[in-house]
This record gives C-alpha cells, structure tokens and sequence, in this order.
C-alpha cells in the first residue's frame, strides 16, 4: 500500500467517524453557514476569520449573517465550534474549506485572499490534508495558483495531499432552497481528490454532483451566475423599450412564464449588485482575454445594460417629478430597500447606491429605509437609514421602491406616498400614484 492510499483511508475513515478536523477559512456569508453545517454534522470546526470584529461577534453568540440565527451560532459554540483569528488553531487539519472574498480591483480578479489563505495554510499541512477552494474564481486558479502555493507551504507534493474546489450556490434568504437540498458541485485535482472532497460535502448537503476536474467546477459557477446576468439584462432592456412602447412588461413576462419549456422567468429591476453577479461574469470575461485575448461580447454587453440601470431609474423619477411640476433638484426622495435583493442585509454593490448616488448628484435629498440593515451594518453609507414609517413616506416628495422586502407593505406605501417609482412591480393590485418601472 502507498502512502497516498493509506492516507487516503484515513481521511475517508475521519469524515465517516466525524472525527476529521474541519477548518473554515473565511467566516462570511459563505464559510459561516459551512462551518455552522460542519458542526452540526458532528465534525470538530475551527471558524478562521482575519477579522477580530467578526471573532469577537461569533465568540460573543452575535450572528452577522441573516441565514445564521444567533440561536443556531449559540448551539454551534455549545458543540464545540472555535471561532478563531489564531492561524495555529489550523494546526493538523484533515479538511480545510477556503471562503474569502474574489472582488474585482480596477476590473481584474484580485485572488490575494486567496494567495493568503493558501499560504496560512500550506505551513500547517500534513499527509493527506485536504484543501477546498469555495471562492468564486476562474478556471484554472485550483491547480494554477492554490497548488503550488500549498506545496511551497508544506513541503508536500501532488498526490501527497489532497485539493478540490467546490463552489458555493448560498442564496442569501431563500428558505426554500438552502445549503443542504442545494445540490454540490464537488471536483478533485486526481481522483483520491475527488473521493475526499465529495465525501466531505456528501456529509453536509443531500446530493453532491462530482464533475471531472477543478477546472470544470470552477467554471460550473460562473456560468451559472453569467446565465443570471445576461439574462437579466435582457429583460432590462426590454423593459426600457416596453416602457416607450406602451407595453406592460411585467404582464409580459408573467404571460411567456406560462410557457412550461424553454422559457425561464426572469425580472426588470434597479441594476445587479451583491458578491456575485456584478462581478463573476468579469472574472469570466477576464480569462478569456487573457488567455484567448478574445471579448466574451455576451458579458460585456449585459454589464454596460445592467450598469445603466440606476441611470434609467434617476431618469424615470426626474419625469415623474416634472409631471408634478417639480424639479428633482431639491426633492426628498425616499428610497425604499438598501440591500442588493429581497430578504438579505447584504448591500455590497448594490444598484441601490448608485442609485441614490445619481438622485443626490442631481440635487435631491436622498434618505433610505431598509428594515433588513442593522445601523451598525451601514456605517459606510452616505445617506441617512430612515425607518419605515407613514410620516416618513408622507413626508418625501417621491418614494422609489428599489427592493421588495416583505416588510414594505405596499397597502401603506400607497396610501401614504405622494408619488412612487415601484421598480419591482410590488404595488400591482393597488391604487397608487406612480409608475412602474
Ligand atoms: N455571498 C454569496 O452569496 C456568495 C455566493 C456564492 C459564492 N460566493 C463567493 O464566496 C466567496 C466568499 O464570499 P462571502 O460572501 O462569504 O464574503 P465575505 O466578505 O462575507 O466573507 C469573507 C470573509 O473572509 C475573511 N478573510 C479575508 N481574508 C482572509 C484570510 N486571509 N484568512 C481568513 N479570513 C479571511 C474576511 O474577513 C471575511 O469575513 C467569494 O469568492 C464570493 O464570490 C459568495
């Protein structure tokens, strides 16, 4: 027996006991939920975050993340879960899960995160340690730049350790479809990989769906959230067109959704924000340039049309305004929904700013209600968070509801508002004074 194959046998006897120490490298809104799952699998759990705010939180029971209930972090701690900011509470690990952040600076990938959290861990590796990058990031960045970063950390080579990526498909807020009945994409740098990553995630989700190579997987996710993207796009631009034609948009696509093949729903709306869609496509397109030094046309052109579209709401509440006889300059405008969709807090890159951005650049008073984000999460913001409230809504000379939480009751929005730009079709049904987008 090799030493890979008795190794091998280890890690897969660990993860059957539950007695394989789990590191989670990123405790976001991505490596939290895993390391919450992780736990409660049975499985000891180390939570390593660079940040000491988010470490004091978690060791305090305090959840960050709108999918973590304080409860559930609280049961976590009981069973066992160290949240950490000491790399040597990484000592020895048998599986590590790599969750940091893949922005975007000056429109290319910054993959330093991950650079760092390979290097924390390489050091802290033994035979038959097994890495998996979660990270949203091009193909080829497993065994690209994660590999040889482990082994110059650890002294180990291929085939003496084992390396995967499995992405994340965490959708913040949806209850029906969570970490655990969303089927896992799971794929190994060579099939003892493989075995390990799949065992590993077939312990905390349902069903995993082992494809043939890192490469593979990595680019499984940035199709799926391109194919969101451009989609989107088009029933944005469609949505402007239907607007000048005359033609409601959003019976349109309720009608073509009765087609029950070849059709899939998709909606108009403020822009794209969040950690996903306004940036993996890029990191898609990025690739492609640089390794083929062709344009990938389909994202660059559902970028430029879903960037436009806080331009089209800034338009849209300018007329409906100058139909008042009013200017937008020196307006009040309420704008309803900070976060980047419904039911999260999460605000990163959400269209909703740029929004307000361009309404103030123009001269309005900018004010924005979003029961979902604590005050504590919007200290970054430049405009005031306002409560919900009818005096609120009474008082603002337009009111533009950019996201559709539940919590904005539109029985009350439209009894209260003067005037309302609804962006997400949320006040059919009701007698308003408004527009649709
Ligand atoms: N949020 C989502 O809905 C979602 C969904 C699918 C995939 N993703 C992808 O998952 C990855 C993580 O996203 P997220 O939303 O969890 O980000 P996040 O910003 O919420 O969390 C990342 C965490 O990593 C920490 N961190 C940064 N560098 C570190 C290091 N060297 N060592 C330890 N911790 C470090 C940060 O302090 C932060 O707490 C990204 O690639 C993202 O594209 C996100």
């Amino acid at each position: 027996m090799t030493l890979a194959d008795s190794t091998d046998d280890n890690i897969l006897n660990r993860l059957a006991e539950r007695t394989a120490k789990v590191v989670v490298i990123g405790q976001g809104y991505v490596g939290l939920p895993v390391a919450m799952r992780a736990v409660e699998v049975g499985f000891p759990v180390v939570g390593y975050d660079v940040s000491e705010t988010r470490i004091a939180a978690l060791r305090a029971g305090s959840s960050y993340v709108g999918d973590i209930s304080d409860e559930e972090l609280r049961a976590a701690l009981a069973a066992g879960y160290l949240p950490s900011t000491q790399a040597n509470d990484l000592a020895d690990f048998d599986v590590a899960v790599i969750s940091v952040p893949t922005p975007l600076r000056n429109g290319m990938p910054d993959l330093t995160y991950i650079e760092a959290a390979a290097a924390e861990l390489g050091p802290r590796m033994r035979h038959g340690s097994c890495v998996i990058l979660e990270s949203t990031t091009y193909p080829g960045t497993t065994s690209e730049l994660v590999a040889p970063l482990l082994e110059a950390g650890s002294g180990l080579s291929a085939g003496e350790y084992h390396l995967g990526y499995s992405p994340e498909r965490i959708d913040p807020g949806n209850v029906t479809y969570t970490l655990v009945n969303t089927p896992k994409v799971t794929s190994g740098v060579d099939e003892a990989s493989l075995a390990v990553v799949d065992a590993f995630f077939g312990a905390l989700v349902d069903q995993t769906v082992p494809v043939g190579s890192t490469a593979e997987a990595e680019l499984v996710k940035l199709l799926e959230n391109t194919f969101r993207h451009v989609n989107i796009a088009l029933v944005n631009e469609l949505a402007m067109y239907a607007h000048e034609l005359g033609v409601d948009i959003w019976r349109t696509i309720d009608a073509a959704s009765s087609k029950p093949f070849g059709y899939m729903r998709f909606t108009p709306g403020p822009g794209v924000g969040g950690h996903c869609l306004p940036i993996d496509p890029s990191y898609l397109a990025w690739r492609v340039k640089q390794h083929l030094g062709r344009t990938f046309r389909f994202v660059e052109l559902a970028n430029d049309i879903n960037e436009h579209m806080p331009d089209y709401v800034h338009e849209r509440v300018t007329s409906l305004l100058n139909d008042r006889e009013r200017s937008l300059k020196g307006s009040e405008v309420l704008l309803l929904g900070l976060a980047y969709k419904r039911g999260t807090s999460d605000w990163r890159e959400s269209p909703s700013v740029n929004v307000a951005e361009r309404l103030a650049a123009s001269g309005a008073v900018v004010e924005f209600c979003d029961p979902n984000i604590p005050a504590v999460n919007s200290d970054d913001l430049d405009f005031p968070l306002v409560e919900f409230s009818p005096e609120r809504l009474r008082s603002a000379d337009a009111v533009v509801l950019l996201v559709d939480h539940e919590e904005f009751d539109p029985a009350v929005v439209a009894e209260h508002a003067r005037v309302v730009l609804d962006t997400r079709n949320a006040m059919r049904g009701h007698d308003f004074t408004g527009e649709v987008l």
